[in-house]
């Protein structure tokens, strides 16, 4: 008898460093053994990679062109192709036996309630959602603010949203009152869906009268939709407030609802997230390209199997949520779990017993909660049973390799594979991931997904040596690109593209190893990662503005234990004002108030003095470094 072949790469090449190659078992049930023989294909003909995912999914009338580019950058996919994504998401499983499957199974934070839907029963919760917004309104084109708590209601909402044709714009439930406005007023939302509240650590959050704050001042909504979470009272304004309870009662709820056949470039969804200049940007998605993107990583990189139960614990309010709680996995058909609560209350275990009552087989989070866990020791994990995981995702922030570890030994027994997913909201998928085939390094997310192209660049554009650090561009168009910031085409042109022109500016830095594996250092831009969210510097600095006391203000990021980067500002004051601790406790506060919780600084410092340059810009890196108490670098242009 011959030899049985072995599985996955017929010749595994040696790599340099620290490497966990795949183990034989998981080569032997991936979907997708032969990970250099893809690649190449797709490198070849990226367009056709694509084109021929596309072809997997169901599309109302095929599309003509598979990418324009004539308009760079303002580039096209599927041009021509009419398709629902919710029809995707959801009908299309109609057909198959996964009708009867479970798309969603959710507990409380409390643990005293679970609801679990059926694909069968997700149709009719979207399309009751669906039927009641449009008895609100809302049309095709229209744009809807969710804020909302994380219960299934949320993604009946977007998925509701969608079905109809409405643009839906998720504002995170922590964001606060001026933060949440300033997304409705610039989104021209008619209608915003909330709840009467959530729960956070067993806090009562009071969305609706954060909602009512915040609508007060935008005149373009109608209608406020109300999901009832929590029971409390709430205050009700007759004519714009309606219960979602109630209405589902009336007789313009329907189980079954119309989707929508939209274009393959019309607008799904927008979302807002921080950038170097002023305020959030709403990045653009569309139907078409953004489900083709979602749909193919998700299948490749967590290699998504009918029997998985996969979680992903991120708030559906990030794209993080949107691609890979919400699209991705319902795409695939797959079961996917939604917790409301965070993993350290009521206790360090409370993650660990969830993943043992609904054997969880993948865990998709981010390096600050493997170290915010972490920080509790073993025995939490331990007491569960945690071996129905077989892969173990990354997200949001570079891991460091001591993170990695823990998650890889305590959590995954050593046998998962942890997917160290680089992307952004922009990408709208993974772009630099590795798949459970890849040999992995600890902190490098490997190597760019199949069909695209990465490069390291410095700043007159030309590629930096393999292992000097430099300026990450993405050299190819892909699906889930976002098309634009929605209202400022030319923000758009100038953030992403005009650095390197033809090159897709990420604002990260990243080194490339002798194996061409990409380890991402951080922002280059006045972006802080905190715990994986991203802030603007800018931002922060005009919340502090608004207080009465203070005159200038910088923040930076500095390293944390735990959150990755953390707020740190420097104020200096009016006159008439002094500091004190209770001052820069005000104004700690006073931050957490305009934009949210997350946004909380550290450590507020007075000081008499900025470092500018002569052009009056703060030199933030300056800072850095002397907080840090590193080299200057080049000082030449500080004005004193
Ligand atoms: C920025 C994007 C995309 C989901 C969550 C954040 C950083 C993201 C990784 C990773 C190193 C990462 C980058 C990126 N980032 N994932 N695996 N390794 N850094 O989305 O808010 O749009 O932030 O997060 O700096 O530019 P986002």
């Amino acid at each position: 008898m011959p030899a049985a072949k072995k599985p996955g790469n017929a010749k595994p090449k040696k790599f340099n460093g620290e490497v966990y190659y795949p183990a034989e078992d998981v080569l032997a049930r991936a979907n997708l053994r032969d990970w250099e023989k893809t690649a190449r294909r797709a490198d070849k003909d990226f367009v056709g990679f694509w084109e021929q995912e596309a072809t997997q999914l169901e599309w109302f009338k095929p599309w003509k062109k598979t990418l324009d580019d004539g308009k760079a950058p303002f580039y096209k996919w599927f041009v021509g192709g009419k398709l629902n994504i919710v029809h995707n998401c959801i009908e299309r499983h109609l057909e198959t036996p996964r009708k009867n499957k479970l798309a969603l199974i959710w507990e409380s934070e409390d643990g005293k309630q679970d609801r679990s839907f059926s694909f069968h029963a997700l149709n009719r919760e979207v399309s009751r959602m669906a039927s009641i917004i449009h008895a609100l309104g809302v049309k095709k084109g229209d744009r809807v603010t969710i804020y909302m708590g994380r219960i299934p209601e949320i993604i009946f909402a977007m998925l509701a949203c969608a079905k109809i044709g409405a643009v839906h714009s998720v504002v995170f439930g922590g964001f606060s009152v001026p933060a949440l406005r300033g997304r409705v007023q610039d989104s021209e939302s008619k209608l915003v869906i909330t709840c009467d509240g959530g729960y956070q650590n067993g806090k009562l959050i009071e969305l609706k009268r954060i909602t009512d704050e915040a609508v007060a001042q935008c005149p373009g909504v109608e209608n406020v939709l109300v999901v009832r979470r929590t029971g409390h009272a709430v205050p009700f304004q007759p004519g714009r407030d309606h219960w979602y309870h109630e209405m589902l009662e009336s007789p313009v709820a329907k189980d079954r609802f119309p989707t929508q056949p939209m274009d393959a470039e019309d607008p799904l969804f927008i979302l807002y997230t921080s950038g170097s200049t002023g305020r959030p940007k709403a990045i653009l998605h569309t139907h078409g390209g953004y489900m083709v993107g979602t749909y193919t990583t998700l299948k490749y990189v967590f290699d998504i199997k009918d029997e998985d139960r996969y979680w992903c614990a991120a708030d559906p309010g990030w794209i993080t949520g949107h691609s890979y709680i919400v699209y991705g996995p319902l795409l695939n058909g797959a079961t996917s779990f939604l917790y409301e609560g965070g993993p350290t209350f009521p206790n360090p275990g409370r993650w660990w017993q969830l993943i043992e009552r609904y054997g969880i087989t993948i865990l998709y989070t981010a390096p600050t909660a493997v170290r915010g866990l972490m920080r509790f020791g073993e025995d939490w994990p331990e007491q569960y049973d945690l071996s129905s995981l077989r892969l173990l995702g990354s997200v949001g922030e570079p891991i460091n390799p001591e993170a990695w570890r823990w998650y890889y030994r305590v959590i995954g027994k050593g046998k998962t594979p942890i997917m160290d997913t680089w992307w952004q909201t922009e990408t709208g998928m993974f772009m630099i991931t590795p798949t459970p085939v890849v040999p992995l390094k600890p902190g490098s997310g490997t190597r760019p997904f199949f069909g695209q192209r990465a490069e390291i660049l410095d700043e007159t554009g030309k590629p930096v040596k393999d292992g000097d650090e430099g300026y990450l561009v993405l050299t190819r168009p892909w699906p889930s690109m976002l098309r634009t910031i929605y209202g400022d085409a030319e923000l758009y042109k100038r953030q992403y593209w005009s650095k390197y022109p033809g090159k897709y500016m990420t604002g990260d830095s990243a080194r490339r190893d002798e194996d061409g594996y990409y380890w991402i250092i951080g922002r280059v831009d006045d972006v802080i990662n905190v715990s994986g969210h991203r802030l603007g510097t800018a931002e922060i600095e005009s919340a502090l503005i608004t207080h009465p006391a203070v005159a200038e203000s910088a923040a930076i990021g500095l390293p944390h234990e735990v959150k990755g980067q953390a707020v740190h500002c420097f104020v200096l004051l009016k006159p008439e004002h002094s500091a004190s601790e209770q001052l820069a406790e005000e104004l700690r506060q006073h931050v957490a108030t305009v934009i949210g919780g997350i946004a909380r600084p550290e450590e507020v410092a007075f000081v008499d003095k900025l470092p500018k340059t002569r052009s009056g810009k703060i030199m933030r890196r300056v800072l850095k470094a002397r907080a840090q108490g590193l080299p200057e670098g080049d000082l030449s242009t500080l004005e004193d």
